[in-house]
């Protein structure tokens, strides 16, 4: 691994950084203590600080030694879980209930990395803005700081982030252009029909009997109606009815998640969910109340700075160590929101085979791969604002 030498030097620092940061896990908005750490060392580097967006926000700003007007952003996300940590080791959680559990103590300690590196040698032209978000999971955070004017603030030409990927080995990268990760849209669909006495259904509506139905009924939408080679998933994850033995309830409620690549196969299957549940509740005389939320849109890379990227990782890690193969993953990523804005490519980097995967109560970001991050975000901020020869 061609790691940067002078972060290499870093790395003891960045090992305590992480664990720091692991044993201080804030979920969404809440991230005081972490913004607090991230703003206090981009200032001991010499990173001009902005703090507030979105809440617990930071981007640090550096311009390099050479001259130009471009600039560039790097992201990474703040935030923990809401899980009980089941690890043994001594950095393990200290706030109860909270976990970082998807690494992204890792991604925030890569940047701090790269910053430091950055800020010491400035070998580059133009301006680089280091984002550090809150509330990747589930809440939005990348679109609030997007709403709350990050690029008028900090205007970019391209943005770039990088997640860790358990089971890819340490000191891969996977790199890919168009879809990365999916769409995440919520759904629900609320079948009232009528309470009986579970004796004599005879006098009632049964609405499970009804969303049985409906839950087998969405089955077909990827199966019969999304084109064969479209990606989809629509899964029913909460089935909600009934208090008792011997009473059919009078209502039931079904939640669960859709993911897509694209907005046609987002309508489709929100259109589709519509009739299936209008249809089969109008069969039995129940009805049905669905709605269908869209929440993280999907992250689309594009094609140029993919390129970039897999060069500069080429030269980082050589090419038989940058997978170009590996298919999408259907979870989310809030970063798709900062994609909708600029060009840029989200990539993953390998946290190692035989880790747990992420969300698991014995996650841990891998300590060995925080220089091999930090050495990509300096080689690719040196690689697209390169000083004129
Ligand atoms: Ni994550």
């Amino acid at each position: 691994m061609a790691i940067i030498n002078r972060i290499a030097d870093f790395h003891p620092d960045l090992t305590a950084w992480r664990h720091d940061i692991h044993a201080h896990p804030e979920t969404a908005f809440d991230e005081h203590r972490t913004a607090e750490f991230v703003a206090k060392r981009l200032a001991e580097f010499g990173v001009e600080v902005h703090r507030g967006l979105a809440g617990t926000g930071v981007v640090g700003t550096l311009k390099g030694n050479g001259s130009g007007a471009r600039a560039i952003a790097l992201r990474a996300d703040m935030d923990a879980l809401h899980i009980h940590e089941k690890n043994g080791f001594d950095h393990i959680s200290q706030n109860q209930g909270k976990m970082h559990a998807c690494g992204h103590d890792g991604h925030t300690t890569m940047l701090l990395g790269a910053a430091r590196y950055l800020a010491e040698t400035r070998n580059f032209a133009g301006t680089v803005h280091f984002i550090f978000q809150p509330a990747e999971e589930n809440e939005g955070g990348g679109r609030v700081m997007v709403e709350e004017g990050l690029f008028e603030k900090f205007p970019v030409e391209s943005v770039f982030g990088m997640h860790n990927w358990p089971g890819l080995a340490a000191g891969q990268f996977a790199v890919r252009s168009g879809p990365m990760m999916a769409c995440s849209d919520s759904f629900e669909i609320i079948v009232t029909g009528k309470g009986a006495h579970g004796a004599m259904p005879h006098l009632g509506i049964d609405p499970i009997v009804v969303a049985a139905q409906i839950v087998t009924g969405l089955q077909t939408i990827v199966s019969r109606n999304a084109h064969p080679l479209e990606s989809a998933v629509v899964t029913v994850t909460q089935f909600h009815a009934g208090d008792t033995w011997n009473v059919i309830p009078q209502e039931v409620v079904l939640r669960g998640t859709a993911r897509a690549f694209r907005p046609e196969i987002q309508d489709l299957i929100e259109s589709r969910m519509q009739a299936i549940a209008d249809s089969i509740c109008a069969a039995y005389g129940a009805t049905a109340n669905v709605r269908y939320m869209r929440r993280y849109p999907p992250v689309v890379n594009s094609e140029a700075e993919t390129e970039v990227a897999a060069s500069v990782l080429n030269a980082v890690v050589g090419e038989k160590n940058v997978r170009r193969d590996l298919l999408p993953s259907m979870g989310g990523e809030d970063f798709a929101f900062l994609l909708q804005k600029k060009p840029g490519t989200y990539i993953w980097i390998g946290n190692g085979e035989n880790r747990e995967f992420l969300h698991h109560p014995n996650y841990d970001f891998n300590d060995d791969i925080l220089p091999l991050g930090a050495s990509y975000w300096a080689r690719l901020v040196e690689t697209v604002l390169a000083k004129a020869a």
